[in-house]
């Protein structure tokens, strides 16, 4: 299954703080955003990753991330010139997707949770079909939203609902079969005049092919994509780093658990990081079993 990391939009509502910068290279306590959404995509086993931002934004993601070969990633780049919706990323990466299975993550979605790694395997391990995370929330007219029937059945996904139908929000993390394709190139925008992920997603449910993984509540989800977003997001990661010892988020760890990169590696990327806590926690990291913790 190959990857897409979607990190385009024009972060308008973290203005003044997007005027000069992505969204995605803002920090989120001691790493930048988009460590997180491409650590989930690692945490599901993808190595083949589009990132797809705007023009003005790619260059400076590209220069953070490179090839991806310091973390065992093949990365590849792509521009999305307008922001025409999120179903625009399986068009304009049709040639590097190639027909093939395909997981999508939002550039500003952070996912920390006990049970993730199960979750992301169940999705990946499925043959058919589209899978989606939803998570409960306080706000879901914010978001795409689960409406579910009297048995807990879900009967419908309607985007940003003024009146939300339940508190489910459909999370920016989505594993789609080959039917994805297709289904992107016959959409139409959308009143806001996006094509709508949401759409898709819709369409899944109608052919009765849409798997959704409800979220237990011990899980953190958050979209740092507003100003209380990205300080709530920092607080939870600095909180829990802090408490454990143990970093959110970090693409090198992930990598060597995985044994995508040697414990050399690992000493090589902590010596050019020395006098650093992420390169010292690397460090620190070689002294213990490699399993993953
Ligand atoms: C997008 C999707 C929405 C989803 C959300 C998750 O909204 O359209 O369905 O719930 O991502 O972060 P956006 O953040 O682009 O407004």
């Amino acid at each position: 299954m190959k990857g897409i990391l979607l990190a385009g939009g024009s972060g308008t509502r973290l203005l003044p703080l997007t005027q000069t910068l992505s969204k995605q290279l803002l920090p989120v306590y001691n790493k930048p955003l988009i460590y997180y959404p491409l650590s989930t995509l690692m945490l599901a086993g993808i190595r083949e990753i589009l990132i797809i931002s705007t023009p003005r934004d790619l260059p400076m993601i590209e220069r953070l991330l490179g090839d991806g070969s310091q973390i065992g990633l093949s990365l590849h780049y792509a521009v999305q010139e307008k922001p025409n919706g999120i179903a625009e990323a399986f068009t304009i990466g049709a040639d590097f997707l190639q027909g093939e299975p395909v997981c999508l993550v939002l550039g500003d979605n952070i996912f920390h949770s006990h049970e993730l790694p199960h979750l992301l395997a169940r999705a990946t391990n499925r043959k058919e079909g589209a899978s989606v995370l939803a998570c409960r929330v306080s706000n879901p007219s914010a978001y795409g939203v689960v409406e579910l029937d009297a048995t807990g059945k879900p009967i419908r996904l309607v985007e940003k609902p003024a009146k939300p139908a339940s508190n489910w929000a459909v999370t920016g993390l989505y594993f789609y079969d080959g039917q994805v394709h297709d289904i992107a190139r016959s959409l139409r925008p959308s009143q806001r005049g996006e094509l709508e992920i949401t759409d898709i997603n819709q369409i899944y449910l109608e052919r009765g092919q849409l798997n959704i993984e409800f979220m237990g509540r011990g899980a953190a989800w958050f979209d740092a994509g507003t100003f209380d977003s990205l300080l709530g997001a920092s607080q939870y990661v600095h909180m829990l780093e802090v408490r454990q010892g143990l970093m959110i988020g970090l693409p090198e760890e992930i990598a060597w658990r995985m044994n995508y990169i040697s414990t050399d590696d690992v000493r090589a990327t902590a010596k050019a990081m020395r006098n650093n806590p992420l390169g010292n926690y690397l460090l620190g990291l070689l002294d213990e079993p490699r399993a993953h913790a």
